[in-house]
């Protein structure tokens, strides 16, 4: 007898086979007992028959608790009606474990209760479907990195130079040396690498101690940032583009069924293609103003005011050139206008919002060192990173995409909490 997964049941048609997984649903009447069987490669519906199974063996089935684990014998039949076009007619099987009554059921549950059970909520067809969606947008990630020549750089999750706004370190006790940071962004590190390996990429986890309690904010989420050596502002914008473009369009590609199951429409998906939108701050702050945001010169946008802005345009929008004051200390002056930097955010549409922060970076040692000490940090920890400017400078930039937040635009979703396994928030640590 073959095991089969199954998602390979086309190819079985007809065959007797085993399945190993779990009983997603049921129902049950006195002869015949239809369960819904998931073995983590797809889900599948089986018809247990008491005339097939006996009287010893069906009595069990038909009151099988969900979620049970169980090994069983079938034939697999081609049935249109089905979902995914088979079923199997079961001819025997075996409980692994009786499930306990599970927890979650069809009624309603309140957020809460989802995500203190997310170690069994994460089993559901919601989010599983979630799950692969991640799991190909970070293959497209890594594919479009790979295709266009950047290396891979692995950034220290422990630091004791700061990227970002230092209100929002996390520290720990790092033996006899004092205090390390949980890392903010591997971007200084990746400006280091840029001069022996041009164009390299990091992706990995990122901590941030903000008490911002939006559908937007994770303390612990996965950023991909890419450097480039020789780049200005505008290329760092044409990468972006291009970047953005390439892992939405193959990611929704790849993953039409699961995007299907979410309900996701996947017509404004379809229109992220180069170029984008571009507006420059002071832009935005006219067009927040006339739609009612009290937002002042020199604030940073607030989720509301985003989420005006991206309901304005049908494709992601870059905001360009952001005041000095607001942005961090490592953004390029502008040549023209010193008060404000070489930056932008990409905000995504529909409301989603700020999936992107990049900016060409300073690369003259004296403003750079300005700038540190204009932002109240010790230069001593900055060392290594002012040395970058000696040493062969050169104009460069690049940006930072937070998983979470563009697969929650990518997914339709209304708040990143489910689109990461184990979801870190201010009052969320368990499970
Ligand atoms: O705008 P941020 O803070 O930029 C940086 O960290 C730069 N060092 C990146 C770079 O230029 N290499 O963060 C980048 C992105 C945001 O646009 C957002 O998508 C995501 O990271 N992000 C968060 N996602 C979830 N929860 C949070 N608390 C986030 N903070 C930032
Ligand atoms: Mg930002």
């Amino acid at each position: 007898m073959i095991e089969c997964l199954i998602k390979d049941f086309p190819r079985h048609a007809q065959e007797e086979v085993t399945i190993r997984g779990w009983v997603s649903n049921r129902r049950s009447s006195g002869k015949v007992s239809f369960l819904v069987l998931r073995d983590g490669s797809g889900v599948c519906q089986a018809i247990a028959e008491r005339e097939v199974l006996g009287e010893e063996l069906y009595p069990e089935i038909k009151k099988i608790p969900l979620e049970s684990s169980v090994i069983v014998r079938g034939t697999i039949r081609e049935e249109p009606r089905s979902p995914g076009g088979y079923e199997l007619t079961v001819t025997g099987l075996e409980i692994v474990q009786k499930s306990e009554e599970f927890p979650i059921g069809k009624k309603e549950h309140g957020p809460d209760f989802l995500l203190n059970n997310r170690h069994l909520w994460l089993r559901s067809g919601r989010q599983t479907a979630i799950m692969r969606v991640r799991d190909t947008l970070v293959r497209n990630v890594r594919e479009y990195f790979h295709r266009n020549d950047f290396t891979l750089l692995d950034s220290p999750i422990f630091t004791t130079t700061c990227g970002e706004d230092t209100s929002s370190l996390f520290s720990v006790d790092y033996f006899d040396l004092g205090k390390a940071y949980l890392s903010q962004t591997g971007q200084l590190y990746l400006e280091a690498a840029i001069f022996g390996l041009g164009k390299v990429y990091c992706l990995g986890p990122t901590f941030r101690a903000e008490r911002s309690k939006t559908r937007r904010h994770l303390i612990e989420f996965w950023m991909v940032e890419a450097e480039v050596a020789f780049a200005d502002h505008e290329k760092n914008l044409a990468l972006q583009e291009d970047f953005v473009s390439f892992i939405v369009q193959n990611t929704i590609a790849e993953r039409a069924e699961e995007l299907a199951y979410l309900e996701r429409d996947l017509e404004p998906l379809k229109k992220v293609t180069p170029p984008f939108y571009r507006i420059t701050y002071d832009e935005a702050l006219k067009i927040l103003g006339e739609h009612g945001s009290d937002i002042q010169w020199g604030a940073d946008l607030g989720g509301d005011d985003e989420t005006i802005i991206t309901g304005l345009y049908d494709k992601p929008v870059f905001i360009e050139h952001y005041p000095k004051k607001v942005k961090a200390f490592y953004m390029k002056e502008h040549p023209e206008k010193p008060e404000y930097v070489k930056c932008a955010d990409l905000l995504a549409p529909e409301g989603y919002g700020e999936i992107i922060g990049g900016s060409q970076r300073e690369d003259d040692h004296g403003k750079l060192l300005q700038a540190i000490l204009d932002n109240g940090l010790d230069p001593e920890r900055y060392g290594w990173y002012l040395d970058l400017r000696k040493y062969g400078s050169v104009p460069h930039s690049g940006f930072g995409l937070g998983i979470e937040r563009t697969l929650s635009w990518i997914c339709g979703l209304k708040h990143v909490r489910e689109t990461i396994p184990f979801p870190r928030m201010i009052y969320r640590a368990y499970p």
